[in-house]
């Protein structure tokens, strides 16, 4: 949130606090070659929010969670993650990325995008691998995560021939073996069957309870309301007024 002051003028849970917001995005401007896309966005994230993106098709909701990730960087204005800037030039530091990419788990709209093993279990083991933990720890994340994901009789499964809910299970298993900070999730809704986006919408809000920081990018009303303690409204507004929000973008 900006600052610590909530929207809606109510005082912010986090108010007070001296340590900085997780995520703080100041005058960040980026654009896609000469086609502006992010402009003068200032928004500040505090741990333990769960954060709703709401706008047009284009608006910008999948670059901003880009950024989020270090994914692309501002040509202006800065991104602090954890009080630390994230920009092209941190990123070339290879410790730094890869522990920014620990931090900030991001499951893409498309989970094609993100499976590239041959089994689930090899697909899920893989951040940890990459962290340098040790082989027991592997497992047990491992393990952990595709009991919290229903996922177990997958174990052995060929990702690419996996159903889309399958597939959208093992992509998020995946990225919270890393136990990262904050869970960004593109539209996670889209291409669903409605069974699985009532499985979604419940694990997503244990994941809340549990305090969990999430920044969800959705058309999707019911996971939005459900979700958001508070909302990010990109470009038009369309939003609800009478609900916490920002407006970026605009
Ligand atoms: N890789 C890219 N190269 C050039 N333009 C892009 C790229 N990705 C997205 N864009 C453009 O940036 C704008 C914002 O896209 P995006 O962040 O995907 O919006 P949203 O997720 O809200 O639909 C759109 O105009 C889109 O065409
Ligand atoms: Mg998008």
């Amino acid at each position: 949130m900006h600052g610590n002051v909530h929207p809606l003028g109510l005082h912010h849970p986090h108010a007070g606090d001296s340590r900085p917001p997780l995520m703080r995005f100041d005058d960040f401007c980026f654009a896609y070659g000469d086609r502006p896309v992010l402009r003068h966005i200032d928004l500040s994230i505090d741990a333990g929010d769960s954060v709703v993106l709401m706008g047009d098709n284009g608006s910008g909701k999948s670059t901003l969670l880009k950024a989020m990730s270090g994914l692309v960087h501002p040509q202006v204005g800065t991104y602090r993650f954890d009080g630390q800037v994230v920009d092209a030039a941190s990123m070339r530091d290879a410790d730094f990325s890869r522990r920014l990419h620990q931090r900030v788990g991001f499951v893409f709209q498309d989970s094609d995008a993100m499976l590239f093993t041959a089994s689930v279990e090899d697909e899920v083991a893989f951040g940890p691998a990459q962290m340098g933990l040790p082989a027991d720890e592997q497992r047990r994340r491992v393990d952990d995560c595709l009991r919290l994901l229903g996922i177990e009789d997958l174990r052995d499964r060929a990702p690419y021939n996996l159903s889309g809910g399958e597939k959208k299970k093992v992509a998020i298993a995946a990225v919270l073996a890393l136990n990262p900070d904050v869970l960004c999730l593109d539209e996670p809704m889209a291409a669903l069957d409605a069974r699985t986006q009532e499985w979604l919408l419940g694990f997503l809000k244990e994941l809340k309870r549990a305090g969990k920081t999430l920044v969800v990018a959705t058309h999707d009303q019911s996971l939005a309301d459900e979700l958001a303690d508070y909302f990010v409204y990109m470009g038009d507004f369309h939003g609800y007024a009478d609900r916490p929000h920002v407006h970026v973008n605009e």
